[in-house]
């Protein structure tokens, strides 16, 4: 049955025209279609294919056995939130207060929270793209406007103008999305890039969204990315979202953060309370053994993510058929095919011809559209296979 034969059908043009534009995930068309397929290796979703561990599955069934099942802080449990001021002063190597952090149900919510806090009709929130389309769509959704500025290509390399972004910027731009290491591209911001856009956004008197939860996935033997917290002060209007997801494997269990300054703390609180009136304990209880005890399950994460984008990368240049370079940071590998200019047919190929799922570019707004995301966040027995079937179907 589509849409338009469903019961109520006929009240859908009577939704706000936010609800009802918010567009459908060009990666999930692409799932849809090769999800039954035996034998598939699917790459096409931002996870790996680790389960979260035991340590921390533990924290959250002692929480559960405790009886740890009432209403809570809306704010995050002190203890989590203690946590993790203790986890970013070591990462930032600076003194970063509890009073900073809120728990929020996702890196997702922690978005929608940020736009809300500084978006409405009529403003604009300035993106490079390709992006991560769930930023556009909470602009949307908020009623506000995203405008992408599309990166420079060149040999599979994106980088950043920096012009071209100041160009962008009206009297209406609220703030700037800044997304390093990036989904999909990898693209990393320096330090020094970092600094230009905090003066950009200085000048203007516009916030920054800062979206650093793949800063410890980098591959030039730095500990961590560049982070606006190594280049701000206390007054900047930055507001960082974050999620444990990614680092420790924890895709299913919703929960994240928001890092903005103390000072807005009932703000967040308000805006917590009346989406999902705070996060379930027994999932921050997890968090918590995360951050305290998972560092060598990151280093784990960080190395077979490092081995995978050595086989991808390798792999898919053998083919010479492909324009691609190794990300600097996450862990997708962005290419393009030569002679192949619509992203979204060739992963319905792919799937059908290679039994391989990849994320179509069309996915990621302007400047992707002709290039496919591939996560390599996996066991290298699959990419290696993965990889050998791209090789055939690419170059038959
Ligand atoms: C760039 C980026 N930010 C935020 C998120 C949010 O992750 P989650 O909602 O699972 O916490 C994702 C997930 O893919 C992402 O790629």
């Amino acid at each position: 049955m589509t849409t338009s034969t469903l019961p109520g059908a006929s009240l859908i043009a009577e939704l706000r025209p936010e609800a009802r534009n918010a567009p459908e995930s060009g990666i999930v068309e692409v799932v849809n279609h090769g999800r039954v397929k035996p034998g598939l290796i699917p790459l096409w979703v931002g996870e790996g294919d680790l389960s979260t561990p035991d340590f921390i599955v533990r924290a959250a069934n002692k929480s559960l056995a405790d009886g740890e099942t009432f209403y809570t802080w809306q704010r995050g449990i002190p203890e989590l939130r203690e946590a993790l001021a203790r986890y970013h002063t070591a990462l930032y190597g600076q003194p970063l207060s509890a009073d900073r952090f809120f728990v929020t149900g996702s890196g997702m919510q922690s978005v929608q929270i940020a736009v809300r806090m500084i978006a409405g009709p009529g403003d604009e929130l300035v993106i490079p793209t390709p992006a991560w389309p769930n930023f556009a769509a909470a602009i949307g959704v908020a009623g506000a406007k995203a405008v992408c500025v599309p990166m420079d290509l060149e040999h599979g390399r994106f980088t950043l103008d920096l012009d071209k972004l100041a160009a962008a910027i009206t009297p209406k731009t609220r703030a700037l999305v800044i997304n390093s290491p990036a989904n999909p591209t990898g693209w990393t911001a320096t330090k020094d890039e970092m600094a230009a856009l905090l003066a950009l956004a200085r000048k203007h008197g516009i916030w920054i969204i800062a979206d650093e939860i793949y800063g410890r996935f980098v591959y030039g033997g730095a500990p961590r990315a560049a982070s606006f917290h190594d280049v701000m002060e206390a007054e900047d209007r930055v507001l960082f979202v974050q999620t444990f997801s990614k680092n420790w494997a924890m895709t299913g269990w919703r929960i994240g953060w928001i890092e903005v300054p103390a000072a807005f703390g009932q703000v967040v609180e308000n805006l917590i309370q009346y989406s999902t009136s705070g996060s379930p304990v027994f999932v921050q209880r997890a968090a918590i053994a995360a951050l305290t005890e998972g560092e060598p399950f990151v280093a784990e994460q960080i190395a077979r993510a490092t081995e995978g984008r050595r086989i991808i990368f390798e792999g898919l240049k053998a083919t010479n058929r492909v324009s691609l370079t190794a990300p600097d940071g996450a862990f997708y590998q962005f290419f393009s095919v030569d002679g192949r200019e619509d992203s979204r047919a060739l992963a319905i190929e792919l799937v059908d011809e290679a039994n391989v799922g990849l994320a179509p570019g069309t996915a990621f707004g302007p400047g992707g559209e002709k290039g496919l995301r591939l996560c390599f966040a996996r066991k290298s027995s699959d990419l290696v296979e993965a990889v050998a079937r791209l090789q055939r179907a690419l170059t038959s």
